[in-house]
């Protein structure tokens, strides 16, 4: 056979169906070259394929024209010619073996084939040794019963190893190696150097060897460590050259940004690496009255950029301002941040209050409070008197008109009309209402006027007073009518006068004032022997009348006297006018009390006051001591030739005259007798012995003991008593030296039972038994005088 010369006409299609071929090992034999081969009877499409599949490799795949001679002069002639490996697969024709589809340049078809005639011709014949059209194709049903025509291939799977492709040659196969092999099966692989791959600083490389180190196709991949980043290749590839196929790179350090400080700031870098390169840090501060706004310190980091923008400085803001109302606000810069001033300026008719221009300080406070705009106002104005005012509007805001109007009789003097101006004035004049003036009043004498307004205006209204001492003759109030006249005569003043008063009779008047005008003071006077009844003085008041009553001279009458007892009254005159005296006498046995003569004075009065006739009695002293007296009339009644008769107690004497008289001068015709006590005689103290009395004078009743010194004995009575005779009961006792015995005590001549008491009680006793006895003797109690004395003999042998 001849060989074939497929792979120079189209190695690729040929190439691609024997590489299938391949990989259906199992039937083919070792060494066994490419070859066709035909069945000896016929049948349908199907079965011819799996025939040619069991006993070859697979049925033929009709690639060129050189190939259709080969087969054309190789085969016989066969009734129904041969299938062959194409057919149509939902209406496409398909190579069977690869089930791709027929290309229009590889196409074979005999004339006006294929024609498609009727369903089923969906096999593919080929006709060998036809005198038309041999080695051409024709569309055929598959059903229909033709040679099958199969071949055979030489290369096996491991024919050319892994890195070289099998070729087909006439009974034979050669090796074609894929780039970067070579050898008679592929087996041997290109080398690069190795050494020109090497980890660049900063950095790693990384290989990849699919056919052995550093031989064909090993792979390397160079990469950075964090923050550096390559220049040049990432990646080298050993090539079939033996090269490799870029040179190694480097690691260069990442780069940031470049940054410049913010506006009002400042930025301050480190920079370990590089300048604003990979681990740079920058801080970032403000000026004052800016604050930062972001970070305040960036680092670049490893992919190059900064962490962070670049911060800002944003200046201070104050707080944002109020509305302004009726003005305008012009600020610089953004109005509200540090060093922004705002200027204020208000409306026209607004006046500004506060600070014409504030200042945003570093504080974040504007520097001042902020203005407001105050409606400038014109002052109130007042409605005219008697006129009236009507404005445009209430409030005297600016450009507010006002107009005056007067009423009828009034004059308008000054603006009619008056605007409020920008600066909170009025235009124009204030307006007044002027009354018609009527005529000045004449002087007013002798009083006051008192008027409304200014006097002579219209409806001025003046009224009257007039001095005291006058009356007002007239009108006491009048008015400026419309008409310019007053609306009365105007009055005056008249001065008020007294009534002319009349000298009283047996009198006479006397005034300050010839006429009687108010003030004048008139005196009255009497004549002797009268007496001035109402007023002494009188003055002329205001209302025209004397002050007082009425005055009168009448006689001077004295009371008329009482009776006058006991008397007789002698009287001149009258008896009760003035002069008139009285002399008054009492009759025997009574005394004149009080003036014996008294007149009849010009007071209407008695001189004195009248006197009256006493009865004369005598007067006898209150009780005297030991007296007693008895008289012809009672002791208070003791009248003029009244007798009284006089005695003394027991033991005293009466000295004088034992009776007297009363005489007419009162007095007694003898001086008053009195009663003198009985005294007993002196005693005389004993010699060597003592005495002692009951009384220091030794009047009746006094009771005397005697006492003798130790060693003598008491001589004579012990004790003894003044009697009523003025003698002692004994006599004195002697003191001797001791002797014979002797009486113990005098016997009293009023009898026994003298006592000696050492006290009060003791004495009263004594004095009860001396009066006892003394009755039995007719002694009166007066001849007994208690004792005061302590006795001092011993009493027991007394009692
Ligand atoms: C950037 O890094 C600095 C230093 O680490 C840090 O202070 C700063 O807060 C960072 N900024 C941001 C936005 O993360």
């Amino acid at each position: 056979m001849d060989c074939f010369r497929t792979r120079s006409l189209n190695t690729s299609c040929m190439l691609f169906s024997l590489i299938i071929l391949f990989s259906m090992v199992s039937l083919w034999k070792l060494a066994e070259g490419w070859s066709y081969h035909h069945s000896d009877h016929r049948m349908t499409w199907s079965k011819a394929e799996s025939w040619c599949k069991q006993y070859y490799t697979n049925m033929v795949a009709i690639q060129n024209h050189d190939e259709i001679e080969h087969l054309n002069s190789i085969l016989p002639k066969k009734h129904g010619h041969y299938w062959i490996g194409i057919r149509k697969v939902n209406g496409t024709w398909v190579w069977v073996g690869t089930g791709k589809p027929l290309t229009a340049d590889a196409e074979n078809w005999a004339d006006e084939e294929p024609n498609n005639r009727g369903i089923g011709q969906d096999c593919v014949e080929i006709y060998i040794k036809r005198k038309t059209d041999a080695g051409k194709w024709n569309d055929d049903f598959c059903t229909n019963q033709k040679t099958a025509l199969c071949y055979t291939a030489s290369c096996t799977a491991d024919s050319c190893g892994q890195h070289g492709e099998c070729v087909e040659i006439i009974d034979s196969h050669k090796c074609e190696c894929f780039e970067g092999f070579y050898g008679a099966k592929c087996e041997h692989v290109i080398q690069c150097p190795a050494k020109e791959v090497s980890s660049p600083l900063n950095g790693i490389v990384h290989c990849s060897h699919s056919n052995g180190r550093f031989a064909y196709a090993s792979h390397c991949q160079y990469s950075c460590s964090e923050g550096y980043q390559i220049s040049g290749s990432q990646t080298t590839r050993c090539e079939a050259s033996k090269t490799w196929s870029n040179e190694p790179p480097t690691c260069e350090v990442v780069q940031c940004s470049k940054m410049s400080p913010p506006a009002q700031g400042t930025m301050q870098c480190e920079d370990p690496l590089g300048h604003f390169s990979y681990r740079s840090a920058c801080g970032f501060t403000c000026e004052e009255g800016y604050t930062l706004t972001g970070s305040g310190q960036l680092v670049c980091g490893a992919t190059g950029h900064w962490n962070d923008s670049v911060p800002t400085c944003e200046a201070v803001r104050c707080p944002s301002l109020e509305e302004f109302v009726h003005g305008t606000v012009s600020c610089s810069g953004d109005s509200i941040s540090f060093g922004s001033t705002c200027s204020f300026k208000c409306d026209d008719g607004f006046r500004l209050q506060g600070a014409p221009e504030i200042t945003c300080t570093e504080s974040a406070q504007w520097s001042q409070k902020m203005p407001y705009c105050e409606a400038v106002m014109c002052p109130h104005l007042l409605e005219p008197v008697n006129g009236f005012i009507s404005c445009s509007s209430e409030k005297a805001t600016v450009g507010t008109v006002c107009s005056f109007d007067c009423l009828d009789g009034y004059n308008l003097h000054g603006s009619k009309m008056v605007m409020c101006n920008l600066n909170g004035n009025w235009s124009g004049e204030e307006a007044e209402c002027q009354a018609v003036h009527c005529p000045p009043l004449e002087e007013f004498v002798h009083g006051t006027v008192s008027c409304s307004g200014d006097s002579i205006s219209f409806g001025s209204t003046c009224s009257f007073s007039c001095e005291d001492g006058f009356r007002l003759k007239g009108a006491p109030e009048i008015t400026c009518t419309e008409s310019a006249q007053w609306s009365q005569k105007m009055p005056y003043c008249e001065a008020v006068m007294c009534p002319h008063l009349l000298e009283p009779v047996n009198g006479f008047i006397s005034c300050s004032s010839e006429k009687a005008t108010v003030g004048t003071v008139c005196s009255f006077d009497c004549l002797d022997g009268y007496h001035l009844h109402g007023s002494k003085m009188v003055m002329c008041s205001l209302n025209g009348n004397w002050s007082g009553e009425e005055t009168e001279c009448k006689a001077v009458h004295c009371p008329s006297l009482e009776e006058f007892e006991h008397g007789t009254v002698s009287c001149s005159g009258d008896i009760i006018s003035f002069g008139s005296t009285c002399s008054f006498s009492c009759n025997d046995g009574f005394r004149l009390q009080g003036a014996p003569e008294i007149t009849c004075t010009e007071s209407a009065q008695w001189s004195q006051k009248m006197p009256y006739c006493e009865v004369i009695r005598c007067r006898l002293p209150g009780e005297q001591i030991h007296l007693s007296s008895e008289c012809s009339r009672s002791s208070d009644d003791l009248t003029v030739n009244s007798t009284c008769h006089f005695s003394c107690e027991t033991g005293f004497d009466l000295q004088g005259a034992v009776s007297t008289e009363c005489t007419e001068t009162g007095e007694w015709s003898s001086a008053l007798p009195h009663c003198t006590a009985v005294m007993c005689p002196h005693l005389q103290e004993p010699v060597n012995g003592f005495i002692s009395c009951s009384s220091e004078k030794a009047t009746v009743g006094t009771v005397c003991s005697f006492d003798c010194l130790d060693g003598y004995h008491l001589h004579g009575y012990e004790m003894v008593m003044c009697n009523l005779n003025g003698n002692w009961s004994g006599e004195e006792a002697e003191c001797q030296a001791p002797s014979l015995s002797r009486p113990l005590m005098a016997g009293l001549s009023l009898g026994a039972g003298a006592t000696a008491l050492s006290f009060i009680g003791l004495a009263l006793w004594v004095m009860k038994r001396l009066r006892q006895k003394a009755k039995r003797f007719n002694l009166s109690n007066s001849d007994i005088n208690v004792p005061h004395q302590t006795y001092k003999s011993s009493t027991d042998s007394l009692i």
